[in-house]
């Protein structure tokens, strides 16, 4: 099974002259679902992982996959003013102008073995956020991983000296 073949490009979404990767078809079909968190799995190896954290909101569905196999547990990271415990922020580039990611100041402790995953690698903007919100935690960063890359916007660059991993480059 091809995964690429479930996931669909939609022209000008969200807005002209963007191609958007669709995943819904990959979620909608059980084997293709299971078969993308086999292979993320694959990526990680025989890595001991505490947390796998994912990111609002694209991230979370496999996110949550993956850290139920790896008998880890899932830290959701989010937009401003969505979690209702103790936070802390990160504020990071977009395109046009900036925005702040959050994270519970209590889901990762000292010391412990994380993974970030994501859908789409772009730029790296979210993913570096992100990565800043766990070191902050002390967590380890064991992998970022990620269904897909958009290897011409350099994202994972961005990321160095992390460990960065994906299924599927464009
Ligand atoms: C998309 C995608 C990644 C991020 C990648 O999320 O799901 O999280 O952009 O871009 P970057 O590498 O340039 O930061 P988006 O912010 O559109 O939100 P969503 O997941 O809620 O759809
Ligand atoms: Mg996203």
């Amino acid at each position: 099974m091809k995964i690429e073949d479930y996931i669909r490009d939609i022209p000008d979404f969200p807005k002209p002259g963007v191609i958007f990767k669709d995943i819904t078809p990959l979620l909608n079909n059980h084997q293709a679902m299971v078969e993308t968190t086999d292979q993320l799995l694959k990526l990680v190896g025989d890595s001991k992982i505490d947390k796998v954290v994912g990111m609002e909101s694209r991230g979370f569905f496999f996110a949550t996959l993956l850290a139920a196999r790896l008998q880890a547990g899932f830290v959701p990271v989010r937009k401003p003013k969505k979690l209702p415990y103790q936070t802390i922020a990160q504020e990071y580039d977009l395109e046009y102008g900036k925005d702040i990611l959050e994270i519970h100041a209590d889901a990762i402790q000292k010391g412990e073995k994380v993974l970030i995953h994501d859908d789409v690698l772009a730029t790296g903007g979210t993913a570096h956020a992100v990565c800043k919100l766990i070191e902050k935690l002390g967590g380890e960063i064991v992998q970022v991983n990620f269904l897909m890359e958009l290897s011409f916007l350099h994202g994972r660059k961005k990321l160095e000296p992390h460990q960065v991993k994906s299924l599927l480059q464009y």
